[in-house]
């Protein structure tokens, strides 16, 4: 951001903070890529229009979505899986069978970087027209060093192509690679003593997750891997509690865990860690909604014990393939029972916090003007229809990136 960027000026808009819907229409003034200002229109010091550029007038303006867990970079595709699902068989039957993550493994792991680079490319342009101004990438297609390794620079590379923030999530234990059938000892031990180190080295990751399941990892051996990562100063995530409940969530509170994701097999004893942690819980509606999944996330244990709920479209090949953020809203309202308030705010302020970012998906005086201006009358609207096109401005670092009127696209 260049010293002599405009400063915006945004008037009588309906406000989401991040967290709430302000009561009054507000101005908002940007500034040096920050929120420089809020005030109620009616309050408005009109000195502070001098020499801004008035940018928009009404309509509900959102912090950018963050979407804090995506899968985004991998090759191919398993539409025949899909069809394989619509005959009968199981996600969980179809990984044992080698098939599901192995698929896109054998997909990712023959793609150039470059190659990978342009599939991803358009899946990410989905996000961004949909809103999207920061995201979570993760590896876990890859499953051998240099190839979990492609899948991050792939990742960091998209960051630079496009305007946006990209944190990487190395997961390496995702699924067992083919070449250590039988030695999951042996492969946690590669991605404890050689992955995380070589992604650290190269400079290429912000977090380590771990897929703890009976179709994947056992809690001591993803135990392994957050003492790994913690030794690397990185902090832990993990994908929890999807087909059962194996008590990871709690695991990952015992080492501060950014967030536990999935977690619709979640106990109390577990939102209690969670709780007492601090740790986020990271609903996945898509993924509940592509499997046809029964056991709801336990929403009114995470809401007694005020555990923050974020929202993620947990983009990927398999169990979640749609990249399309207002949906991911719709759903979790929809099969979930969130309420509108609670989708909008697991799509920004409590992702950012489960990105360790706590000081994006908010719109506060100083805070990164990353920001999205709807066309709606009120915020409910984002999660109540399913509807592409209503954004009409997407500003970040407090540029507009994107325009509908101006016709302004940076791509
Ligand atoms: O978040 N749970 C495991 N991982 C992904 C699915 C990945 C895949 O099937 O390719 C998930 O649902
Ligand atoms: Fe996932």
């Amino acid at each position: 951001m260049s010293p002599s960027a405009p400063r915006l000026l945004w008037r009588e808009l309906c406000l989401f903070d991040g967290l709430t819907t302000l009561a009054e229409p507000i101005n908002l003034l940007v500034a040096d890529g920050k929120v420089a200002g809020l005030w109620p229109t009616r309050l408005f010091p009109e000195a502070m229009a001098e020499g801004a550029v008035e940018a928009g007038r009404g309509g509900v303006m959102t912090p950018g979505l963050v979407d804090c867990h995506t899968h985004l970079v991998y090759a191919g595709n398993r539409a025949a899986e899909f069809e394989q699902r619509l005959e009968g068989a199981s996600y969980a039957e179809i990984a044992k069978a080698g098939g599901g993550i192995l698929s896109t493994v054998r997909a990712t792991r023959a793609a150039s970087e470059d190659e990978l680079l342009a599939q991803s490319l358009p899946r990410l342009q989905a996000l961004l027209d949909d809103g999207v101004t920061t995201l979570e990438i993760k590896s876990g297609y890859g499953l051998s060093s240099a190839d979990e390794l492609k899948m991050l620079r792939v990742a960091r590379r998209l960051g630079e192509l496009l305007p946006l923030r990209i944190t990487t999530t190395l997961l390496g234990a995702h699924a067992l690679p083919p070449e250590f059938a039988g030695d999951s000892d042996g492969y946690i031990a590669l991605v404890c003593n050689e992955m995380i180190p070589a992604a650290v080295a190269a400079g290429l990751v912000d977090a380590v997750d771990v897929f703890c399941e009976n179709i994947a990892f056992s809690p001591a051996q993803c135990e392994l891997v957050f003492q790994a990562a913690q030794r690397h100063g990185l902090p832990i995530k993990v994908h929890a509690e999807q087909l059962s409940n194996q008590g990871a969530s709690a695991l990952a509170a015992r080492y501060q865990g950014l967030s536990a994701d999935h977690i619709e097999f979640l106990d109390e004893a577990g939102v209690q860690a969670m709780a007492a942690a601090g740790t986020v819980a990271t609903l996945l509606p898509g993924a509940f909604y592509t499997l046809r999944e029964t056991q709801l996330p336990p929403i009114a244990l995470l809401r007694q014990y005020a555990v923050p709920m974020a929202l993620a479209s947990d983009a990927n090949p398999g169990t979640s393939p749609i990249c399309f953020p207002t949906l991911t809203l719709n759903q979790a309202c929809t099969l979930f029972r969130l309420t509108p308030r609670e989708a909008l705010a697991g799509m920004t302020a409590h992702a950012a916090r489960a990105l360790g970012r706590a000081d994006l998906g908010r719109i506060e005086v100083g805070a990164p003007a990353d920001l999205c201006l709807w066309d709606v009358q009120q915020p409910a609207e984002l999660a109540y229809a399913v509807q592409p096109g209503r954004l009409r401005q997407r500003i970040f670092n407090g540029a507009i990136s994107y325009s509908k009127e101006a016709n302004i696209h940076a791509r």
